[in-house]
């Protein structure tokens, strides 16, 4: 069976770990604090800073995995070129890994490289700097920090007065040694997606159904499958996934982001991994969960469809306090509902705006994806994390 080291243990590790052992294979959880989401479930646990370098080495040295599984962007990415040379396998690639942790190095390969379309941007690497950019773009606009996720360090700019202010934010915010700021054209779009994209080892690219979501403070709020779009817009889509996956190269799961604008489609940015709106997935909309679905593209299993079984939706439930003992009210209310479903992900502390679980609603093909989404919304606000 396969030992498969696992680099980020939150919620999405922590399916991906139920994936794995269901089929038997050995999951390492690795974290920066006990007890997380996945280190719950997994055969082994360590907690390391996942910013220190040496401390990952540690990790590959002692428990020799067959794969190595990032599950989030906030790690020394180029470590993973070194332990490629070493014959480990990263997924889905070092390339893939390190090239989505920093903002610059997507952004270029996407637009310059690729020539797909995104949101017109400039680099800035300084209040001064910013400024001239923003002239460039225009207002509104949008600054990010290189390397953030989670809309941390992210703001708008609207008048020149906003500029400072969005610099000395974007510094506040910023993860790494990296001061540097993409400034982004604000894309007026109609909506915007998550196409989840599968790269397999002996088999073509497969494409889930488009997931659509609603954002709020960088965050998602609710995620739903499918997305109602025109197929020609979707085919568009996926060619433009295709493209930007095959240039990262490797094998499992991704999380194709896009905005949908009377122009165009734009590309924006994606995650070579399951993606936390995919957890509508979780929803059983889907012959396989995107968790499934990148453990078997991992693994080189065959993936010989991916069928759309239901329609669905996930809200997210959000913490409001510090807590080091959330407990939670009113789950009765949301198990009271038929065609309903949810996760509490066991996260031992909360803190304002933490994620600590989804609340999942579903339906037949046939239902109505806007009452599934206002039903998911509404359960999820029914639920209260407080402190236990
Ligand atoms: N140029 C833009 N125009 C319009 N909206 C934008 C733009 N950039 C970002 N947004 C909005 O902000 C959200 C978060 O942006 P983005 O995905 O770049 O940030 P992130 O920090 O990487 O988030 P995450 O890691 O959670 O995906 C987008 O999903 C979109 O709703
Ligand atoms: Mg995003």
């Amino acid at each position: 069976m396969a030992k498969i080291l696992l680099f980020g243990s939150g919620e999405l590790g922590k399916e991906f770990t139920i994936a794995a052992k269901r089929i038997g294979q050995t999951v390492i959880a690795v974290d920066s604090y006990p007890n997380a989401p996945a280190a719950q479930l997994a055969d082994f646990s360590e907690v390391i800073n996942m910013l220190d370098g040496n401390a990952m080495d540690a990790m590959i040295e002692k428990y020799k995995p067959d794969y190595i599984v990032p599950e989030i962007e906030a790690i020394r990415t180029e470590r993973f070129y070194e332990y490629e040379k070493q014959g480990y396998t990263v997924i889905p690639s070092a390339r893939a890994a390190n090239f989505t942790m920093n903002r610059k190095a997507i952004r270029d390969l996407a637009s310059k490289e690729l020539g797909l379309k995104t949101p017109e941007y400039r680099y800035a690497t300084s209040a001064e700097s910013l400024k001239k950019a923003v002239e460039e773009v225009g207002m509104p606009c949008v600054v990010k920090p290189l390397m953030s996720s989670s809309g941390k360090g992210q703001s708008s700019i609207k008048t020149a007065a906003d500029i400072e202010k969005a610099w000395n934010y974007s510094q506040a915010g910023s993860r790494g040694d990296v001061a540097e700021v993409i400034v982004e054209a604000f894309v007026n779009f109609n909506y915007e997606i998550t196409l989840l994209t599968v790269t397999q080892r002996n088999g073509k690219t497969l494409f889930c159904p488009p997931i659509g979501h609603r954002q709020e403070r960088g965050d998602y709020m609710e995620s739903w499958q499918p997305a109602p779009m025109e197929s020609a817009i979707l085919k568009k889509a996926q060619q433009m996934a295709e493209k930007v996956t095959t240039a990262l190269t490797g094998f499992g799961i991704w999380g194709v982001e896009f905005f949908m604008a009377d122009d165009g489609v734009y590309f924006s940015e994606l995650s070579p991994r399951p993606h936390d709106t995919g957890m509508v997935t979780l929803a059983k909309t889907q012959n396989f969960n995107e968790f499934e679905l990148h453990l078997r593209a991992i693994l080189g299993l065959p993936i010989p469809e991916i069928t759309q079984e239901r329609i669905g939706c996930s809200a997210v439930i959000l913490a409001s306090e510090n807590s080091e003992n959330p407990t939670y009210e009113g789950l009765e209310i949301v198990a009271a509902s038929s065609k309903t479903d949810f996760r509490i992900f066991g996260k031992p502390a909360s803190r304002p705006y933490r994620r600590m679980g989804v609340v999942l609603t579903y339906d037949n093909l046939d239902g109505n994806i806007l009452e599934v989404i206002e039903r998911a919304k509404n359960l999820a606000s029914e639920v209260k994390v407080i402190s236990g």
